[in-house]
This record gives C-alpha cells, structure tokens and sequence, in this order.
C-alpha cells in the first residue's frame, strides 16, 4: 500500500531520486518530523501529501500551511487560533490550523519564512505538544504529524540568525532532500512521456512525439523551474503540438536560448581549441584576486574559493608575494 502511494504520484527512476523516495517510504510509517529540501518545482508538496497518504494517519486531515503567505501580525492565530475579542478584528473563535490537522498531518511550506517570534511558539508547540491559542488560559494537547519544507538553505538562515538553531534541529530529524532535475537527467523521457499523454488526455487531445534531437535537446536544458516547469512545457506541447511531431525548431525560446543551457555548455570559461596553460591561468588569476582585493589575502582566498592557507602556498609556488 504505502509503495504505490509514492510509486503512483512521484515519478522518476534516477537512483538520486529512488534514494529518497525509499527514505521517505520508511519515514512515513513513524511520526517522526521530516524536513523536505530541494528547489522550487522538485515536488515537496507532493512528498509530503504522500507521506501523509503513506502513513496511519491517512484517514486524518492534511493540513497545509504556506508561512511565506502568512502577514506576520496573523501567523500566530493563524497557527495556533484564537479566541473571540482576543484582539481588535477576532469577532469570532478561531480554531487555528494545528487544531484543523488534529489526528492528521500539518505541512509547514517555506518554513524558513516564519517570523523569529513565532518559531519560540512552534518550538514550545513542538516539545509539549500543547496548542495555545491567543487570549486562551490553558493550552490544549494536539496530536499532529509535523512535515516543514523549505527551498532555502535553512542552516545558513541560522548562521545570520534569522532561524532559531533549537528549531532546526528539532526539525530536521529526518531531511528529505529532492534533487533538481538537472541531477536526475535520465528522468527527463520519462517524464516527458507520461506528463504528455496524462496532460493531453486531460486535455481530450493525442499527445505530440519529439524527435531524438528534440529530446536531446531538453534532456540538456537546466529546467531552472525543475519538474513544475517540465510539466507546463508539457502542457504547451500539448496544446500547440498535439498529436504532432515536435522537432528542436518547435521548441520555446526559453529552452532553446542558452542561459538555459547547463553549466557545461555555457561555461564562464571556454577551453579555446588549441588549449590553455593550466598553471598559466591559475596564476593569472591569483594575481587578479590579489589586485583587486588591493593585496588582502583572505579577501582574494574567498573571492577563489580558495583557503587563505591554500592561497598562501600558491602565491609562494608561484612566487607572486
Ligand atoms: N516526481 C514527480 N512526478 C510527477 N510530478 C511531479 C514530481 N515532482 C513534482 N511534480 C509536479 O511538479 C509540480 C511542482 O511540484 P510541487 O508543488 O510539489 O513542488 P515544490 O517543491 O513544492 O515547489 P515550490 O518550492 O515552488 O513550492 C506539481 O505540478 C507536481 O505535481
Ligand atoms: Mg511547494
């Protein structure tokens, strides 16, 4: 049961991808609060609905909650309810949204977003296990699956303290981490198969072929948008290619113009034909670094990636001190 809820929704066979899906497979049968990463359109929102469908909790509510949408001054009724006249404008009571996913599941999106006050209150949520609601005396136990995800790098977020450390840990029990599908390349055809052929029956229409060339061509964009932006394409094809063959000149601009391209392709440095001096250029850069940073060298390391003791032992194998 809890295979085909993952199998049927999240499609994609890369072993980068399958890694995590048999991760969140065991996962979904605890309780324990899973943290899902990955860029925006890899399919969070749709491994938490399936970790939610995958679990005993099934029956109960999925309860999803953007914390980027959230005005800052509502966040916290909005979470944990409240009660009539608790403040100016709360004519009624207010359950709030933990209390809504009672015996289900709450998804947290974007919870890197959520406003510092509000995380001591989640975190004290996340430890009692009591729910508060504003202008309420005594807290209430709720039972509730907690599933966050987030598109930023939350650490470094914390590093600039703008995310409590306390909180991160507690969250990130478990991290689920989706790959960008520039990662996962081997998925493309696939996807774009049964993307196709779902997106044109619902559409009542035979879905286009692509040529070899084609889908090379796809197989070597970006997809900056990832699999969010792979589905609209297929939706475009669909609608303007339906039950046709799509060949490279078919295809949009935005995936024929090369800032789309991978990093191979539009590398910021090209090899010229007849090659370069390796040293040569690590040299020139090195003294660049140094120039521009007016000699600082741990400023010059940063700006090469570099250790400032790495650097060191360069300038001196290159003799640039
Ligand atoms: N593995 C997958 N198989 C099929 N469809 C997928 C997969 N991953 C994502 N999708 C589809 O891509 C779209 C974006 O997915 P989703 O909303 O879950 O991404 P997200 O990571 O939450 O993005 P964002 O960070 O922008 O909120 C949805 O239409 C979803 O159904
Ligand atoms: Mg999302």
């Amino acid at each position: 049961m809890s295979n085909s809820v993952f199998d049927d929704t999240l499609l994609g066979n890369a072993p980068e991808f399958k890694s995590v899906i048999r991760s969140a497979q065991i996962v979904a049968a605890t309780d324990v609060t899973v943290l899902i990463l990955g860029e925006s359109g890899t399919g969070k929102e749709l491994l938490a609905k399936a970790l939610h469908r995958a679990s005993a909790r099934r029956e109960g509510p999925f309860v999803a909650i953007n914390c980027a949408a959230l005005p800052e001054n509502l966040v916290e009724s909005e979470l944990f309810g409240h009660r009539k006249g608790a403040f100016t404008g709360a004519h009624d009571h207010h359950q709030g949204r933990i209390r809504a996913a009672e015996g289900g599941t709450l998804f947290l999106d974007e919870i890197g977003e959520l406003p510092l006050a509000i995380q001591a209150k989640l975190l004290r949520f996340l430890e009692s296990g009591e729910c508060q609601a504003v202008g309420e005396q005594s807290p209430h136990k709720i039972d509730v699956r907690i599933i966050t995800a987030t598109n930023r790098d939350l650490y470094t977020l914390v590093r600039e303290g703008r995310f409590r450390e306390d909180l991160y840990y507690r969250l990130n029990v478990v991290p689920l981490e989706l790959p960008p599908l520039r990662q996962r390349r081997g998925d493309i055809s696939l996807l774009l198969k049964i993307l196709t052929t779902e997106l044109a029956t619902q559409h009542g229409l035979q879905p286009p072929r692509f040529t070899s060339k084609a889908q090379t061509r796809l197989e070597s964009h970006r997809w900056p948008g990832n699999i969010r932006e792979l589905r609209n394409f297929c939706e475009r094809m669909v609608i303007l290619h339906h039950d046709q063959q799509v060949d490279v000149n078919d295809l949009p601009m935005d995936i024929l113009d090369p800032r789309g391209e991978t990093p191979e392709e539009s590398a910021p440095f090209a090899l010229p034909e007849e090659g370069i001096s390796l040293d040569e250029l690590e040299r020139e850069m090195i003294r660049q670094a140094l120039d521009r940073t007016h000699g600082n060298r741990s400023r010059a390391a940063r700006l090469l990636g570099l250790t400032r003791d790495t650097l060191l032992y360069r300038i001196k194998k290159y003799t640039l001190g």
